[in-house]
C-alpha cells in the first residue's frame, strides 16, 4: 500500500528506497505535489517567459559534401554559444527512434518489482542502474523523473546483461550514433586547430552510456522540475526527445541565440535529434566550446520519455586542456585531472548549474 507522501520518510522509503519511482507514487493517485518535491522559488520553471529556440537542426548528410564548411561553421558556432543544437540526417533510423519512445514507455510501466531488481545496491551488474532523481540523498527538493542507466562496455556483456526488454533497440542506437558523433568530434577539433586522428576520438568516446528518462505526469508542473540545472560531465551527449517539450537551455554569453541568462526551450522536432556539449568539451577547448546549463520541465498532461546517449573518456584518461589551444590562448583555465575524480565529485553533490568545472578550475 501507498503510504502517506507528507511524511518525507516514507515517501523516501516508497519512492527511492523501494524502487518504486516517481510513476509508483503518481499511479497510487496523487493530486498534489508532495513537499519533497516543491522546488525553491528560484529553482521553478516560469514556462510563459521562455522563448523557443528557433535555429533549424543542422543537416549532417552535407558533412563531406560540397557544404561541408558551412554546416562544420554552424557546429562549431552553436558548440562556441549554445552549446546545444539539433541535427537530422544523422544516420539513426528515424523509425528506430520511434521503437526507442515506445519502449521507453513499455519499461517504466512494468510492475515497480521488474525495474527495482536494477537499484543501484541490489543490481545483478554494474552495468545497469536504474534509479530516481539524481542524488536523493542530497537533494534539497527531488528530481520528478526516473531513469535506467545502461553502460556500453562490448555487444557481448551489454547482450547478457541490460534488461532484456529494452535491451536491443538500446543496443541499435548506440550503434547507429557513433558515426555522427565521431564526426561530429572531427568537425570540432579540427576547428581548435588539431589534427585529429581516429585514436584520440577514440578516447573521447571511450565510454558509453544509454539512459532512458521517464518524467511521469505532475499535478502541479509549476512547482517542481524534472531534472534540475545541470551540464553534461561528458564529451557530447545525444539526447532523443518526444513531442512533449519542456527541454531548457541557459544562454551563458550574449549571441545570436539570446541575451546571457536568459533560458530558452529546444522544441521537439520529429525526426531529429539532440546534440549537447558536455564537460569535457569545454575542458579541451579551454573554454571555448560551452558546455550547456540545462534543466527539464514536467508537464500535467502525459509522461515525457528522453533517451540519452552519453560519451565520455574512460575514468583512467588524463584530462586537460589540448597542448595546441593553450599555446595558442597563452594560459590554460583549466588544470589536468583524472576522470575518475572528476566523476566522482560530479556524483557526490545535486544538481547546481555548472558548479561542476569549478572542480576543474585553475
Ligand atoms: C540528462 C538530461 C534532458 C531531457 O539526462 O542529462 O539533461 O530532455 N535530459 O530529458
Ligand atoms: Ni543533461
Amino acid at each position: 500500500m501507498a503510504p502517506s507522501f507528507d511524511d518525507g520518510n516514507s515517501l523516501f522509503n516508497f519512492v527511492v528506497r523501494d524502487g518504486n519511482g516517481v510513476k509508483g507514487m503518481v499511479d497510487s493517485g496523487l493530486s498534489t505535489v508532495p513537499q519533497a518535491y516543491m522546488q525553491p522559488p528560484i529553482e521553478r520553471i516560469d514556462k510563459d517567459r521562455a522563448r523557443k529556440h528557433g535555429q533549424p537542426p543542422i543537416d549532417l548528410s552535407k558533412l563531406g559534401g560540397p557544404e561541408h564548411e558551412e554546416v562544420a561553421k554552424q557546429i562549431v558556432r552553436a558548440s562556441e554559444s549554445l552549446g546545444f543544437f539539433q541535427v537530422v540526417n544523422h544516420g539513426v533510423p528515424v523509425d528506430l527512434l520511434e521503437s526507442l519512445k515506445d519502449t521507453a514507455h513499455d519499461f517504466f510501466s512494468l510492475p515497480a518489482e521488474k525495474k527495482a531488481v536494477y537499484r543501484a545496491d541490489v543490481s545483478p551488474t554494474p552495468l545497469v542502474k536504474y534509479g530516481t532523481s539524481f542524488v536523493p540523498q542530497k537533494e534539497k527538493a527531488l528530481e520528478w523523473k526516473d531513469y535506467i542507466s545502461m553502460q556500453y562496455t562490448n555487444d557481448a556483456e551489454a547482450l547478457q546483461n541490460w534488461p532484456e526488454e529494452i535491451r536491443d533497440v538500446s543496443l541499435e542506437y548506440l550503434r547507429t550514433s557513433m558515426s555522427m558523433v565521431r564526426n561530429l568530434l572531427q568537425v570540432l577539433l579540427e576547428n581548435l586547430g588539431v589534427k585529429p586522428e581516429d585514436s584520440m576520438i577514440d578516447v573521447l568516446v571511450d565510454k558509453k552510456m544509454v539512459n532512458m528518462n521517464y518524467y511521469p505526469t505532475c499535478p502541479n508542473p509549476d512547482l517542481t522540475v524534472g531534472v534540475g540545472r545541470h551540464s553534461d560531465m561528458g564529451t557530447l551527449t545525444i539526447l532523443l526527445q518526444d513531442g512533449i517539450g519542456g527541454l531548457y537551455v541557459k544562454i551563458e554569453e550574449d549571441s545570436e541565440f539570446g541575451k546571457k541568462g536568459e533560458w530558452v526551450e529546444i522544441p521537439p522536432v520529429p525526426g531529429a535529434l539532440v546534440i549537447n556539449v558536455g564537460d569535457m568539451i569545454q575542458v579541451l577547448s579551454n573554454g571555448k566550446y560551452k558546455s550547456a546549463e540545462h534543466r527539464v520541465r514536467t508537464t500535467s498532461t502525459k509522461s515525457r520519455v528522453s533517451i540519452p546517449i552519453f560519451t565520455m573518456p574512460n575514468a583512467t584518461a588524463k584530462i586537460a586542456p589540448l597542448p595546441e589551444v593553450v599555446e595558442k590562448d597563452g594560459n590554460a583555465l583549466y588544470k589536468e585531472f583524472i576522470l575518475a575524480d572528476y566523476m566522482k565529485n560530479f556524483f557526490s553533490n545535486a544538481h547546481d548549474g555548472k558548479k561542476s568545472l569549478d572542480f576543474a578550475k585553475n
